[in-house]
């Protein structure tokens, strides 16, 4: 049995984590911040696994991730669940000589780039709460123990806030609404997310002596899409009838600048862990079927 310990309980991926098939062999042990407050506790956590010492992976999915709040009101929060307490997982588990699988996020690039970013691709942060999650990956990295950064980008699924879920509450109000069309990414639906994560564990708990490379990217397969036409699908979808008006980012006055380009290169992950990450278009399906 492989017992893994999740930070992050309410979350996206952590509940669908908590919901995938991955038979008996794995259990995943969940910790949220009412179990443990992470940011009121930073130095605890790296006692605290080492105490349970009864693990054999960790993954981190908490985060701060209020990309507007994090840029003004909220920054000091984002910064010690971003950047200071991966670091603290990572050497408690480097002590363990257990596997820390760290999440990170599309907003550690700029946007200005034309291409898919790779994992080696120049970081740039677009934001504030990209900066955290740099500051973040660069001490999981510095620790230098098994396991390996995560990077996804444009999450979505039927639990807490995303675009799809934004998209939906704002059309259902409204008979017009605006969206940006000069930002472009690749969406990952959270199973799929929470599946090729699982597949991670997997491969590193029977390959121990394997080396990872630092920095891997997840996104879903299929078609990077711009927000514009991600909503016309979304309400498409939904049955809505709401008229889609494409506005440029500058006419849209979002507190934190976000990515222009945020498509993840995710060829090396699916050549190393043999993993087809599925069209994120039919999880949006999926979603849409379990919503009714
Ligand atoms: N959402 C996206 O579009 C997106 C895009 C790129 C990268 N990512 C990355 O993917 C990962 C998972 O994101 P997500 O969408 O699942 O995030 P989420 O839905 O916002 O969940 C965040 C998690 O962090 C936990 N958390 C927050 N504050 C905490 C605290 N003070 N103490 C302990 N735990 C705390 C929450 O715990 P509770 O369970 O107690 O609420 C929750 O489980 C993150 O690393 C994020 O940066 C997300």
């Amino acid at each position: 049995m492989t017992r893994i310990l999740v930070f992050g309980k309410n979350g996206q991926l952590a509940t669908a984590l908590a919901k995938a098939e991955f038979g008996s062999e794995i259990e995943l042990i969940f910790i949220g911040s009412t179990e443990f407050n992470l940011i009121q506790n930073v130095l605890g956590i790296h006692q605290y696994i080492i105490n349970s010492n009864s693990f054999d992976a960790v993954i981190n999915a908490s985060a701060y991730t209020d990309v507007d709040k994090a840029e003004m009101q909220n920054a000091q929060d984002a910064w010690v669940l971003n950047a200071l307490v991966p670091r603290q997982m990572a050497q408690a588990c480097k002590l363990l000589q257990i596997p820390f699988i760290h999440v990170s996020t599309e907003s550690v690039f700029s946007g200005l780039e034309t291409t898919p970013y790779t994992p080696t691709s120049k970081t740039n942060p677009a934001n504030f709460y990209g900066l955290t999650k740099l500051k973040g990956e660069y001490w999981v990295n510095a620790v230098n123990g098994m396991g390996a950064v995560f990077r996804t980008s444009w999450v979505f699924s039927n639990t807490g806030n995303n675009f799809v879920k934004t998209i939906l509450r704002v059309a259902k109000k409204n008979d017009v609404i605006q969206v940006v069309d000069d930002q472009i990414g690749l969406p990952i639906y959270a199973p799929d997310l929470a599946a090729a994560l699982l597949a991670v564990i997997r491969f590193t708990v029977s390959r121990p002596t394997e080396k990872l490379y630092p920095t891997y990217h997840i996104a879903g397969g299929g078609r990077p899409i711009n927000r514009y036409d991600y909503a016309k699908l979304i309400v498409q979808l939904s049955g809505l009838k709401t008229n889609i008006v494409p506005i440029s980012s500058n006419q849209f006055a979002a507190i934190a600048p976000r990515p222009k380009n945020a498509v993840l290169d995710t060829g090396s992950f699916t050549s190393k862990f043999n993993i087809d990450l599925p069209d994120w278009q039919i999880g949006l399906k999926h979603m849409f079927s379990k919503v009714g």
